[in-house]
């Protein structure tokens, strides 16, 4: 059986989306990277996750999912934090239809903090939800 290969891409401005993706990636047993990093290796499964700011996604998260390569991209999954705007699992999905790659229906989301709402997130028990989420997706790909 051959190994499954897995990337984890980000845009954190202020940290929250960064601990999301460390988190996904010691359950995996790789690294997380920010968009600054190309993906330069095919992978089967590739997570993107990034926040909202002022009711859309940042500009340099954008611009990352809209080089992706469909031929380096086995399916994508989205994480994502906010203050209570679920929107990010949408937006990307638009992009990556129209690159012709697949978005995986599962998604992970948790509360963010804005000003004084959510103080604290991503907490542990966000943490934890978060692995057990990629690890979920994990069993999935490698049940398959
Ligand atoms: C300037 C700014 C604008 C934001 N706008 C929104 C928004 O429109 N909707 C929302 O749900 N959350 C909003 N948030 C909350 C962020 O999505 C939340 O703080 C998230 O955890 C930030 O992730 P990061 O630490 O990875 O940058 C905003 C935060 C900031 C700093």
């Amino acid at each position: 059986m051959s190994e499954i290969k897995y990337a984890i891409r980000y845009f954190s401005r202020e940290g929250s989306t960064k601990k999301l993706a460390d988190a996904i990636a010691e359950e995996l047993g790789i690294i997380a990277y920010d968009v600054n990093e190309p993906l330069v290796d095919p992978v089967d499964v590739l997570f993107l996750g990034g926040a909202v700011y002022r009711n859309d996604l940042d500009f340099e998260f954008r611009s990352f999912i809209e080089t992706l390569d469909s031929e380096l991209v086995g399916e994508a999954i989205v994480f994502s934090i906010s203050s209570g705007n679920k929107m990010p699992y949408d937006v990307v999905k638009t992009i990556l239809d129209e690159k012709g790659i697949k978005l995986n229906e599962k998604t992970y989301f948790c509360k963010g903090k804005k000003l004084f709402m959510n103080a604290g997130h991503p907490d542990i028990d966000d943490l934890k939800a978060v692995k057990i989420f990629a690890r979920s997706i994990a069993r999935e790909k490698e049940d398959k």
